[in-house]
């Protein structure tokens, strides 16, 4: 007997494999032999290389056109793995075919493009998650929980911390890494929409901030890599309610380290790392509690969404806050450099790391005290040229 349609594996194409698509086929494979989903395709400009099994999937049909590989693969699922100059033009291709979507993150390159994918999803009566996978997890809900009841008092802001390195190699395996614009296209590829776009999406989800518009919006951006766009920012926007929030990043940090929210309220502090779903709670006169939470998987959640209509997690415009702050990025003046005194350049087997003198204490000193890093008085920093209040 056929087994009926709703526990067959729903056939899913996977656009863009030789990037961090890779992680996504690593992560579809339970799916796939859970029978959950099943690759029907790939989809890329460049072929995948002779042999590759696609991390343990084996050999799929490959197309380089989107259009042609829906048609022929009639898949129902697409997951969209592309530079971000790509998302919407591709995103229209897979609804007008009858794919529901995983889209990568950063949405879109502009506010303006976001409302015209919210158009074409609400249109064609399909999903689209987007690939911010932090949204999905469960320490959000509990930092909610402990808002609500009063744990952290009256809150005084949200000031998030990211540090990070990524040498030259990171700018030089695509074309379209470190650009503001390219052929014409927006592509915005700057620290704060795009490494660490969750550390902002996921600051706003704190906030209940997602889908609104900030009321005002502050905005410093450096970089200390020869690339057009910023490698180090610093953000600082109040939300439509009232709270301040800032957001300091580096990608010219010594080290990697887990990046780091914080709530501060009157009564305690509040940390949440969101590339490891811990919570930290910080109250005067006892020791830090650390508790580790769940997540949902987006895949997950949008075949469940499909298939049983459970909520969709992170559907476009709740990317809207985010893109808001894309925005502000995107029409900003061009970031100003960090000069070589302020460096230390390490170069080894042709790759380059540049690490700002003092950025780590910096990036953490903005999310205990809510300021940008001129007011912190960095010696490379400048006031914000961008402090704009936004247009509602
Ligand atoms: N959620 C996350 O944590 C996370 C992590 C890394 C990257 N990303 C996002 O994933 C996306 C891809 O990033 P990446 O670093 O893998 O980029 P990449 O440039 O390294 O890889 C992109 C792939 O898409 C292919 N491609 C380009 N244009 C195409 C087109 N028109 N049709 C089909 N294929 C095309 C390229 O050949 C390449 O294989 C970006 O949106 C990025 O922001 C998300």
């Amino acid at each position: 007997m056929n087994r009926p349609d709703h526990t067959a594996p729903l056939p899913l194409l996977l656009v863009g494999v030789h990037g961090h698509g890779r992680s996504h086929l690593r992560a579809l494979l339970p799916l796939a032999k859970a029978g959950t989903i099943r690759l029907v395709g790939v989809c890329d400009r460049r072929p995948p290389v002779p042999g590759d099994d696609l991390e343990g999937h084996g050999e799929v049909p490959y197309f380089d056109d989107l259009a042609t590989a829906l048609k022929r693969t009639r898949a129902r699922l697409t997951v969209l793995v592309t530079p971000i100059h790509t998302h919407l033009p591709l995103a229209t291709v897979a609804l007008e075919h009858g794919s529901h979507l995983l889209l990568e993150k950063p949405t879109t390159p502009s506010l303006a493009q976001l409302t015209l994918l919210e158009d074409a999803v609400q249109a064609s009566g399909l999903a689209c998650q987007i690939g911010f996978q932090s949204l999905g997890s469960e320490a959000i809900d509990e930092v909610h929980r402990l808002v609500g009841e009063g744990a952290l008092g009256t809150l005084r802001g949200i000031g998030a911390a990211g540090a990070w390195k990524r040498t030259s190699a990171y700018y030089d395996r695509a074309p379209w890494a470190g650009r503001r614009r390219m052929d014409g296209h927006e592509v915005v590829d700057g620290a704060l929409t795009n490494p660490f776009a969750h550390a902002v999406a996921t600051s706003l989800a704190l906030a209940r901030a997602e889908s609104g518009a900030p009321s005002s919006l502050e905005l410093e951006m450096y970089h200390a890599h020869p690339i057009e766009s910023d490698d180090t920012s610093s953000l600082r926007l109040r939300t439509e309610e009232g709270t301040t929030l800032t957001v300091a990043v580096t990608l010219c940090a010594p080290d990697s380290r887990p990046p780091a929210i914080t709530l501060h309220g009157d009564r305690a502090d509040l940390t949440l790392e969101y590339t490891l779903d811990r919570l930290t709670l910080h109250q005067p006169g006892q020791e830090p509690r650390t508790t580790t939470h769940g997540r949902v998987n987006l895949m997950e959640n949008l075949v469940a969404h499909v298939r049983e209509g459970v909520p969709l997690l992170v559907p476009p415009e709740r990317t809207r806050g985010f893109t808001h702050v894309l925005d502000a990025v995107r029409t900003a003046p061009d970031p100003r450099p960090v000069t070589a005194e302020h460096q230390e350049v390490y170069r080894q087997e042709g790759v380059t790391h540049r690490s700002i003198s003092g950025i780590e204490p910096l990036v953490h000193e903005s999310a205990r005290s809510l300021a940008l890093f001129s007011e912190l008085g960095a010696p490379w920093a400048r006031p914000a040229p961008t402090n704009t209040e936004v247009p509602q």
